[in-house]
């Protein structure tokens, strides 16, 4: 669940905002301490293993959860887990998301070790997995050997720009008709997308529609609200879940209109707002892609997070935003009915659309807060 920023803020009442923030303004003025330093230091480190995890752990993944954790007490090899108190029970019962995210994290590390002249070979789930549940066995064994025959991936060149843009798009700017062709830079995984503004109506209206019943289910709701961070605060204490920051946020903490439990109540204006909000960003896609794969083993799931991974660069590459919207493609049941009609419509013969993304032209926006690499090396 997403809340566009800017609109947010519009509905909530900018004039009564404005007038506090200027009488507030130290406390409109707060800035990230910590947050977001993990983005300056990305390619630092002494050991090939640590340059290559300071650039995965700016991988995207769902609800910024980041739910890595890595040993790297074995000379050579990284071995990867999910920190299992960072799952989604309610929007992702089967971790099929979280283990996507877990995808992004390997290729991501994969493309930055191949910069630094390491090739490295994963193995994904060595010790085998269970289809319903991430446990505590290994989500990935990677080996880092130095090889100077390695190739470098020219999409790695747009790795720090790139983001989650969860802003409304401009409607008056349509994408460039190759746009498909060149996000289509999927590896193994079936790529589809469209520019027809007829097809593109269509997912508006089923995306919103899919919002409207995550939002207005009572627990799924309350997973993501209970992830708000609101104000640099909050998320410098928990740099990780849905971060709400700059002058109007701070503002809107402080004098208690923009609050966990106001973003709860479905009586208030925060939470109307919050609806309007993301509404505004379904209606205002311009394209849709997405990535389907023919069986959803745990190995199809870790590949879906390497292509995904691709796809959002060569969006960056080509200056277009992107916004994942997976709400009818999760899988509990008062989803059940969306799940069906999306699939029926994109995997026709079977199989597992794995992930679905609105596109268009949008605002510059900033990059998201991250844990340091420290907090996730579990042995080091
Ligand atoms: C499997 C997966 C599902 C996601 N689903 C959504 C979504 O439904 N809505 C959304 O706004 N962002 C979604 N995201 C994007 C994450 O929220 C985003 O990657 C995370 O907040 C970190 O931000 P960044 O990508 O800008 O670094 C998803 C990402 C992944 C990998």
């Amino acid at each position: 669940m997403t809340l566009s920023r800017r609109k947010t803020l519009t509905l909530i009442g900018g004039g009564v905002i404005l007038a506090a923030t200027a009488g507030l303004g130290a406390i409109a003025s707060r800035a990230p301490r910590t947050a977001l330093l993990p983005w300056g230091q990305a390619g630092s480190g002494a050991d090939a293993r640590h340059r290559a995890l300071s650039h995965a752990l700016l991988a995207p993944n769902p609800h910024n959860r980041q739910p890595w954790l890595v040993d790297l007490r074995e000379e050579g090899v990284v071995t990867l887990f999910v920190d299992t108190a960072k799952l989604l029970p309610h929007t992702d019962p089967f971790s099929r998301q979280i283990t996507i995210g877990l995808g992004c994290f390997l290729e991501l590390m994969r493309m930055a070790a191949s910069q630094d002249g390491q090739r490295v070979t994963i193995t994904p789930f060595p010790e085998g997995f269970d289809d319903r549940a991430l446990d505590g066995r290994p989500v990935a064994r990677a080996v880092f050997t130095a090889d100077a025959s390695v190739t470098p991936d020219p999409l790695f060149a747009h790795a720090l720009e790139r983001r989650s843009n969860k802003e409304p798009y401009d409607t008056a700017r349509p994408l460039p008709a190759d746009t498909l062709k060149k996000l289509d830079v999927a590896t193994s995984v079936r790529f589809g997308g469209t520019l027809d503004p007829a097809e593109v109506a269509g997912w508006r209206a089923l995306t919103r529609e899919a919002l409207r019943i995550e939002i207005e289910t009572p627990h799924t709701y309350k997973e993501s609200v209970d992830l708000f961070r609101i104000g640099w605060a909050e998320v410098d204490a928990n740099p990780d879940g849905i971060d709400f920051t700059g002058p109007m946020f701070e503002v809107m903490a402080a004098t208690g209109l923009f609050t966990r439990e106001s973003a709860i109540d479905t009586g208030s204006q925060a939470y109307r707002a919050g609806l309007d909000a993301v509404y505004a960003n379904a209606d205002t896609a311009m394209g849709h892609v997405w990535l389907v794969t023919r069986t959803n083993s745990r190995a199809d799931q870790i590949a879906t997070g390497a292509d995904w991974l691709r796809v959002n660069l060569a969006a960056t590459a080509g200056g277009v935003a992107f916004q994942p919207l997976s709400q009818a493609l999760q899988e509990y049941p008062e989803m059940a009915a969306l799940y069906r009609d999306l699939h029926a419509r994109l995997a026709p013969a079977g199989g597992t659309v794995q992930m679905f993304a609105r596109i268009g032209f949008g605002p510059e926006v900033n990059p998201s807060p991250r844990w340091p690499l420290e907090a996730k090396i579990v042995h080091g």
